[in-house]
């Protein structure tokens, strides 16, 4: 028969709410008390039932994560970074990718809320606004948005300053020596994409330099996408010396395409990418990208979520997250 809280408290010579505070964390308990409580849980192999204690205690800890894909790179090292938080503060992650389908986010948005999770991290583009309103309105459930997501009053928001992260891009180019730049950035329903392409046309009117319509190419953010995008740009009549890609997986399928068509990087074109994935110091040749803080945005979005859950009906706050240049070798000197 599997050892309860009673026979746990009963062998370390505690009470069974002392077991409790020091299992699930909920008060300070001296470390000689907790080391008792967990020698005797230990030798008893004691498992509490997660259901149990979540009836009593009116909360499951879990969370859950609304991500468009997790193929994307960038997507990957949030999520690997966001688990990484959960764990270290006892929050168990529902990850669900919606793959850009707005029934799929529907449809996972209801098995979340019945699942009870304690919050919802949203990194997705594709949401029915009164979905989540009802959700947040009524339910009081606690929403964090990173990168893109839905606004409401009562949903914290982490974002990118993408505005600065493309005049970082454009500057740096600059500096280089380039005046023809390109734009090959992504779907301009995401604000990310939108306040890169703002930023990139900004900087180029700054400095005094031309915005050709048929160098700017809206995009997808995914790795064909980045190709076809530079078909499109090596298919015009004048070709730029250096073009600014919105994000690095499209970085990726720009230059192998261009470099299959014999065009070389960087001395026939250079490159500059967004994210500073893990991949992008892989590239051949290595990218020089504009970086997002994942960890630091992994983490801001944990302890912001828990601050949510202390305090549902708080007004929303917005956190933005400061990009910055990673020079690596696919931006040449002219
Ligand atoms: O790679 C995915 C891109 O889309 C990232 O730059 C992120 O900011 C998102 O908007």
């Amino acid at each position: 028969m599997s050892a309860t809280i009673k026979d746990v408290a009963l062998l370390a010579g505690v009470s069974t709410t002392t077991v409790s505070h020091v299992l699930n964390k909920t008060r300070f308990v001296a470390l000689t008390t907790q080391d008792k409580v967990l020698r005797a849980a230990d030798e008893l192999n004691y498992a509490p039932s997660a259901v149990a204690r979540s009836l009593k205690v009116k909360n499951t800890k879990s969370l859950g994560m609304l991500v468009t894909t997790t193929l994307n790179p960038f997507f990957a090292e949030v999520v690997k970074e966001v688990e990484k938080r959960c764990y270290q503060e006892g929050y168990n992650l529902v990850l669900c990718n919606t793959d850009g389908e707005l029934e799929k986010t529907n449809s996972y948005l209801r098995m979340l809320t019945q699942k009870r999770v304690d919050g919802i991290l949203v990194m997705c583009a594709e949401y029915d606004d009164s979905l989540f309103s009802s959700l947040m309105g009524e339910r009081n459930l606690p929403m964090v948005v990173m990168d893109w997501g839905p606004s409401d009053p009562y949903v914290d928001r982490i974002q990118d300053n993408s505005v600065k992260g493309a005049h970082l891009a454009i500057r740096h180019l600059i500096d280089m020596g380039h005046k023809k730049i390109a734009y090959i950035g992504g779907p301009l329903e995401k604000l990310p994409a939108k306040q890169r392409l703002d930023g990139f046309v900004e900087a180029m009117t700054q400095a005094g330099l031309t915005v050709r319509d048929d160098w700017v190419i809206e995009s997808d953010f995914e790795f064909e996408g980045g190709k076809q995008g530079i078909r499109q740009l090596l298919a015009c009549e004048m070709l730029p010396t250096a073009v600014f890609i919105g994000n690095d997986a499209m970085a990726m399928g720009a230059m192998s395409e261009a470099q299959l068509s014999g065009i070389k990087i960087p001395q026939q074109l250079s490159v500059i990418g967004y994210d500073n994935c893990l991949y992008s110091a892989y590239f051949s040749p290595p990218l020089t990208t504009i970086n997002q803080p994942k960890e630091m945005l992994a983490e801001l979005a944990i302890s912001t979520m828990i601050e949510r859950i202390n305090n549902p009906r708080q007004e929303g706050k917005m956190i933005m997250l400061e990009p910055n240049l990673v020079v690596r070798s696919s931006v040449a000197r002219l």
